[in-house]
Parts: C-alpha cells; structure tokens; sequence
C-alpha cells in the first residue's frame, strides 16, 4: 500500500487536488486497459470535485461510473447520491447511459438490491468466484463518526468479507454498500475529507492504536494507492505519518 497524506489549504485546493489526481488516475487506466472505472461517494464534499470533473474533456465512451454506496431512497429523492451525481456531473455531459451503473434502490429487500449490484458487478468485471473489483479510482469520504461508504462504527456489514456489496445500517435506514474486501481491491483510493469536525475521528483514524469498529475508515488499507486529501480545517493538529 502507498500511503500519501496531504494537507491542502481550504476546500477549493482540496477540489483542485483531487481532480489532478482522479483524472491522472482515469488517463492511467484509459491507456493501459482502453476504459476507467470509477467508484462515486455521497455526502456534501465531492459534489464540487463532480462539477469540475464535468468540465474536463473526457472521452466520456470510455469512462465508467459506480457508486460506492448508496441512500436506500429512489433516485429521484434529495438524499440519493445518484441524484446528486448527475446533477453535478452526469447530466452534463455526453456518457452513455449504459456507463453510468447506479446502485438499485427500488427491490422491497435492501439485501435483493445489494445482490443485484454484486451481480452486475461480476459480470462487469467478470470475475471469478471469490474475486473482488478492482476500481481504477475509488472515490471516499469519512463521517466526523469514522464511518466511510456506509459502514458504519459497529455495523454488521463491517464483518461481511465474503461479498463484494452489503446492506449497510445508519441509524436504521438502510443503504447499500461496498464492503471492505472491495474498497481495498481499487487500484487508487482517495479519500476527501474537509472540515473541523472530522479532527477528532481524523486523530483516531490515523492512530497507531484505535478500535477499527468504531473507527471504520481504519478498515481502508487498499493494496493500490492510498490518498488521503484534507484541507487544514479537517488535518490541524494531526500526527501525519512519516513519509
Ligand atoms: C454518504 C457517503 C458518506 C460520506 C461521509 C462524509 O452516502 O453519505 O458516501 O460516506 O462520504 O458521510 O460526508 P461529507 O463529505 O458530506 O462530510
């Protein structure tokens, strides 16, 4: 794993940081396997990497659009990170429907929504039994409660190691999830964490010693690339790892 911690000075720096990186990444990939895959999170801070990724000329045929996890709510609703997604970015530019790979929200069973993904995702990757996705770029964030996706401190799905997708549990409602053998398959992992309130979790998430089930971003040691990107707000104060 290559671990790289960097500290920028507000979001905007954050934004541009990742957008050199998440592109960089999605060039690598379009070069050496003629496609990019690339995993979406939720919340607030990617949107705007969303809306500067949508600026770029891409050769939007080759690039591949999952997410990494998912409200249990329809697409149409405010708290859906598709919506968001395609409101920042999608919607803006000319990909195939076909490459945009939403994760199903409408089955009556979360659990039949997360096999269906698993599913596609097999066939998308054609894998053999057992075998996880490697994402050319994953992209994550991290609660000021440690969780990232939507594995949760002290959750179930942190234990589901022998599924590619899980139903995950925030307060009770569910949501559908990549579990942590799959985070860890991508090929570049960047974590975008901004703000004062996630110091505390940062502090406990890079801890030589803190309990990864209340710290679920702890469970995050991909074999490819590792980027953590904060902006000073989120990475004051914290004991950075050595180089
Ligand atoms: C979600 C996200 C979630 C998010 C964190 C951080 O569905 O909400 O995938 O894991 O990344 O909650 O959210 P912010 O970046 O908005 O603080």
């Amino acid at each position: 794993m290559h671990k790289k911690v960097e500290v920028l000075p507000d979001l905007a720096a954050l934004v541009q940081r990742s957008l050199e990186l998440t592109l960089a990444q999605m060039h690598n990939a379009i070069q050496a396997r003629g496609l990019c895959t690339i995993a979406l999170s939720g919340g607030s801070t990617p949107k705007p990497l969303y809306e500067a990724i949508a600026a770029q000329a891409l050769p939007w045929e080759k690039v591949h659009v999952f997410w990494g996890d998912e409200r249990y709510v329809s697409p149409d609703s405010p708290d859906s990170n598709q919506r968001m997604a395609r409101q920042a970015w999608l919607d803006k530019v000319e990909i195939p429907a076909e490459n945009i790979h939403p994760m199903p929200t409408s089955a009556a069973d979360p659990a039949d929504a997360a096999l269906q993904y698993e599913t596609h995702l097999k066939e998308f990757f054609q894998l053999k039994s057992g075998e996880f996705p490697a994402l050319d770029v994953n992209l994550l964030g991290m609660g000021d409660d440690g969780h990232t996706a939507s594995l949760f401190p002290h959750t179930a799905a942190l234990q589901v190691c022998d599924r590619i997708v899980t139903v995950g549990n925030k307060d009770g409602q569910p949501r559908i999830t990549f579990t942590i053998p799959t985070i860890n398959q991508a090929r570049c992992t960047i974590f975008l964490v901004s703000g004062a309130n996630k110091q505390a979790a940062l502090a406990q998430v890079f801890a030589s010693v803190a309990d990864d089930y209340t710290y679920p971003a702890r469970f995050v040691q991909p074999q490819g690339e590792l980027w953590w990107l904060l902006d000073r707000a989120a990475g004051q104060g914290l004991q950075l790892p050595e180089e």
